[in-house]
């Protein structure tokens, strides 16, 4: 059975990419967000950095550079990357593993995605871009040292969003770090706190589960992993931090 897993530092069947068109869409994806990831132009329209920044309202750097330090001081160890995102989270994330002698992997269920990845990373990185679904990972238990979840889980319906934490949490080795950022219900004096989420629900129609901070991340109850809450922006967006236990 975990001779089918891919295992960090195993060969990719072709550069760049392992398995290339072969994971189903989920229909979610397909129904919901056709025009953001899966549409060939998505990549070409929304992979600036002003306009990532301008979505997340002028916070891109200042949630991801807290989501890179809250990973470790030291990237050393194997890291992976639950679903791309726009902008240069991955290009940085990469450079400081690379740094720290660590590897990293980076798993997306749209080849697309993975594909526009590989142009924004070297040509001659070591990052493993690998296409899988983030509910059922092809990944053994206990592989990786860290994982990141950057604004994934409030695209997904409930209970795929339960399964993708679960199966993070399973790839993860014990006393590993896991680190999700998503929205989050503005606090009651934010001048959006009434206003962003009819607007983003009728793009993004599973968000407002992320108004109930980490019960609607599906994240299993304390005590079972350590965690720590931050707020950014006036509560509009949160970070949690697990570790695994
Ligand atoms: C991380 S989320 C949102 C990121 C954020 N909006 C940004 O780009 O800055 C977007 C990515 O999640 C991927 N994705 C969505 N559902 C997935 C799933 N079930 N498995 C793997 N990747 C998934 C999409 O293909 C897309 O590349």
């Amino acid at each position: 059975m975990l001779a089918n897993l891919a295992q960090p530092g195993d060969a990719m069947p072709h550069p760049g990419v392992a398995a290339v068109g072969e994971t189903p869409v989920p229909e979610y994806l397909r129904l919901n967000y056709w025009w953001a990831y899966v549409h060939p132009a998505a990549v070409r329209v929304f992979e600036r950095g002003w306009l990532v920044d301008l979505i997340l309202w002028g916070n891109y750097r200042q949630l991801s550079a807290a989501a890179l330090a809250a990973l470790g001081p030291r990237l050393d160890g194997d890291s992976l990357q639950v679903a791309c995102v726009y902008g240069d989270l991955t290009p940085r994330l990469a450079a400081r593993v690379a740094a720290d002698g660590g590897a990293l992997d980076v798993i997306d269920v749209l080849p697309v995605q993975l594909d526009n990845l590989r142009h924004k990373l070297p040509g001659d990185t070591a990052v493993r871009m690998l296409e899988q679904d983030s509910s059922c990972l092809a990944l053994a238990d206990a592989t990786y040292d860290r994982a990141i979840l950057f604004f994934l889980l409030h695209e997904q319906p409930a209970d795929i969003r339960a399964r993708t934490v679960a199966e993070t949490l399973r790839v993860v080795k014990p006393g590993g770090t896991i680190v999700l950022v998503d929205f989050a219900r503005p606090r009651w004096w934010h001048p959006l706190r009434y206003t962003w989420l009819p607007f983003i629900s009728r793009l993004e129609p599973f968000a407002a589960d992320m108004w109930r901070g980490p019960n609607g991340m599906c994240l299993p109850p304390e005590p079972a992993h350590q965690r720590t809450i931050r707020r950014f922006f006036g509560g509009m967006f949160q970070m949690v931090t697990l570790t695994r236990a």
